[in-house]
């Protein structure tokens, strides 16, 4: 092993699928995370994956003294930073606790890594960040414009991870947005932990399906797609976890900051994905249409032609098996890592 990666928020649900990917690629992987919406039961079940162990500091990211000893502590080239809160409904509601949160960690890290010397980072970002009013496929050069707070906060870190770059030359950053992340490693030993009722379609989608929630709500049927229902780009977060790779083996050789979208380029329905679970899991999902969610535009996807040609990452796999590995995370932890 001769590259040491620290991965912030690894005990999280894309943060542990990245650290298993890094591992099977030869990376030691060092994980700072201060369990808020995480497990550190993930730990044994990355080993049992892998066969390896990552090192983990239970640490809040604001406080730089204790990150900068991390550097110090561990021979650190590169960092993937995934800590932050991601709840769009209660960035709302609590506007402030995300600016602290997500702006405060990423200020602290950066600072952190310009006093040990350590300057490659990739960055999770959000499809979130773009205009709801761009048409799909969107490029990476579509007008941003987030709606939220917690929106907000990925943009300003952007813009300050773009500006850090600027002022100093031996930075190799890189933005990935991703579009709506799903499914779970096909061990099914990690997937996403929502905390109480899950706010987004599949997570919510699967405990309909192992009855912990009564039914479906289907927020509106009647926007101008072909089914009536909104459009998404669903991404497995194991080729989510692969494009992270790549995009870290790109900035190894490279210097400046680069965004990349990942998603699949192509958009399935709320219907469609409903139909999907429901050949996977072999009934019927009780649900019922009911009015429209503000903040919902109807259809969203990436166009992801850059990574595939800057990364030569493309996302493989298919709506059916992403369906197919959430809910066997799903059935096997039907209470998450409690
Ligand atoms: P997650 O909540 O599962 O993981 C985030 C991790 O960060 C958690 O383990 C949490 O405990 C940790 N954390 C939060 N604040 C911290 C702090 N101050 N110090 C240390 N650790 C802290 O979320 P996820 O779905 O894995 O998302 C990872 C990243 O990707 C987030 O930044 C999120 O905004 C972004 N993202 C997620 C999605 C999605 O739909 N899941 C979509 C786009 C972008
Ligand atoms: C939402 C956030 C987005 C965030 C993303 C993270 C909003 C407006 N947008 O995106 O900022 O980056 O999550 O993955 O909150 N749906 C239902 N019933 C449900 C849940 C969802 O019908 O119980 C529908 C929604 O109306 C939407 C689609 O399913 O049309 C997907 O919803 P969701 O999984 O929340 O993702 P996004 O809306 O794309």
């Amino acid at each position: 092993m001769d590259k040491c990666t620290l991965v912030t928020g690894g005990t999280g649900y894309i943060g542990s699928h990245t650290t298993v990917a890094l591992l099977e690629a030869g990376y030691q992987v060092i994980i700072v995370d201060n369990l808020v919406n995480s497990s550190d039961k993930v730990l044994s079940r990355i080993e049992k994956i892998t066969g390896l162990a990552p090192i983990f500091v239970r640490a809040d990211l604001r406080d730089t003294s204790t990150i900068t000893k991390v550097f110090k502590e561990y021979p650190i080239t590169s960092v993937v930073h995934f800590a932050g809160l991601k709840a769009v409904k209660e960035s709302v509601e609590e506007p402030t606790k995300y600016y602290d949160n997500n702006l405060g960690s990423a200020l602290s890290l950066v600072k952190a890594m310009e006093t040990s010397g350590v300057s490659t980072l990739v960055f999770s970002s959000s499809a979130t960040v773009y205009s709801p009013f761009e048409d799909s496929p969107v490029d990476e050069g579509a007008t941003l414009g987030p709606t939220n707070p917690y929106g907000m906060t990925k943009y300003f870190i952007e813009r300050m991870l773009t500006d850090v770059a600027l002022g100093d030359k031996d930075w190799s950053i890189g933005l990935l947005r991703y579009f709506n992340p799903i499914g779970a490693h096909s061990t099914g030993l990690i997937g996403e932990m929502p905390r109480g009722t899950p706010n987004n379609l599949v997570p919510y989608v699967m405990q309909v399906a192992i009855e912990k929630l009564e039914k479906l709500y289907i927020f509106g049927d009647d926007y101008e797609t072909p089914d009536g229902t909104c459009i998404r780009d669903y991404v497995h977060v194991v080729d989510l976890a692969r494009g992270h790779l790549a995009a870290l083996r790109f900035l190894e050789k490279t210097k400046g900051s680069h965004i990349w979208n990942l998603g699949t380029g192509k958009g399935t329905s709320v219907l469609e994905l409903i139909q999907t679970v429901e050949e996977v899991i072999g009934k019927s999902i009780p649900k019922e249409v009911v009015g429209r969610r503000s903040g919902d535009v109807p259809i969203v996807y990436a166009d992801a032609e850059k990574a595939s040609e800057e990364l030569s990452w493309r996302a493989e796999n298919t709506i059916l098996k992403m369906c197919a590995d959430h809910w066997n995370w799903q059935k096997q932890n039907p209470d998450g890592y409690q």
